[in-house]
């Protein structure tokens, strides 16, 4: 019995030292993320330190018990800490979804972690953010120019499903079509954002500027994002989220732009902590309905 408690001593140390090592590569990050970092390691450090004083403090009411008299203690007590849903986030470009998606994490708001950035473009914002935040980077699929290494679509779905234990799949900003084996590892798992309220202004195409520069010339007076589940065509998955913005007959479309991007940093980490909560749950009729934490 000494020697079980013992070892799951050990366990909790050994748990330590992840964390440790996890949150060690942040410091590269900004200094806002590393100051987050700094909070939440303490946070998450006392949490710890608690359970290796429980494990400590019933190890020794063994040790100074005899055989005998001590009666095995209740294990389950011990709390350790579970692992979080695992994210992978596919970018294309700035990244700016990516880093609110992080932000949230970081702050407690998405219970997650990110396991990997996945990008067709190598070079980009939002991979160069990660890089400096330590996550673990990918390139799918295999760059047509050449030039870097990449993954085929067999190869992402198994660095994902085995190396990297994602549960589930978020593009932010990834401009290429997901393809249909890799949607269909991911069911009901997988969201995109688009920067315009679907049905409307979606499909092949219909990305960035040119949604915006759509809804400007239509003269549609509300606009806005839209978070989605991922199928196989561009923007017609089941919709989850949507935030509505006024379009105003004097704006640009860079106007629209920059009001619509701001409500995608607030509905799609609302979304990504609705979906890793378990918070969605599906009418018969195929339609996500997406509940509030309270
Ligand atoms: C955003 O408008 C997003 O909706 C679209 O790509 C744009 C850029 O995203 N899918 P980000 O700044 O790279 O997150």
């Amino acid at each position: 019995m000494m020697w079980s408690v013992k070892r799951h001593i050990h366990k909790v140390h050994a748990e330590n030292c992840t964390f440790f090592s996890h949150y060690s590569t942040v410091p590269q990050c900004s200094t806002t993320s590393r100051i987050q970092n700094i909070g939440i390691l303490n946070k998450s450090l006392k949490q710890c330190l608690k359970n290796v004083v429980t494990a400590n403090a019933l190890d020794s009411s063994i040790i100074s018990s005899t055989g005998t008299k001590s009666s095995p203690p209740n294990l389950v007590e011990i709390t350790t800490p579970q692992k979080l849903p695992s994210l992978a986030v596919f970018v294309s470009g700035s990244g700016s979804n990516f880093k609110a998606i992080h932000a949230a994490i970081l702050e407690g708001k998405i219970k997650a972690e990110i396991a990997a950035v996945v990008s067709d473009v190598p070079s980009c914002g939002g991979v160069q953010y990660a890089q400096a935040c330590g996550i673990p980077t990918l390139t799918y699929p295999i760059p047509k120019k050449g030039g870097s290494e990449g993954l085929n679509v067999e190869q992402i779905v198994e660095a994902l499903k085995v190396k990297h234990s994602v549960d589930y799949v978020i593009l932010a900003g990834y401009l290429k079509l997901i393809p249909s084996s890799l949607v269909a590892a991911y069911p009901r798992a997988m969201l995109n954002i688009h920067p315009g309220l679907l049905p409307s202004f979606g499909g092949k195409g219909m990305y960035g500027e040119r949604v915006h520069k759509a809804v400007v010339a239509s003269g549609v007076r509300f606009t806005g994002p839209s978070v989605h589940f991922v199928d196989e065509e561009f923007d017609t998955g089941a919709i989850l989220a949507q935030r509505v913005v006024p379009v105003y007959p004097t704006d640009t479309a860079k106007d629209v732009a920059a009001r619509v991007l701001k409500q995608e940093h607030v509905v799609y980490p609302e979304a990504v902590a609705a979906l890793v909560d378990g918070r969605i749950t599906w009418r018969d009729d195929g339609i996500p309905i997406m509940w509030s934490a309270h």
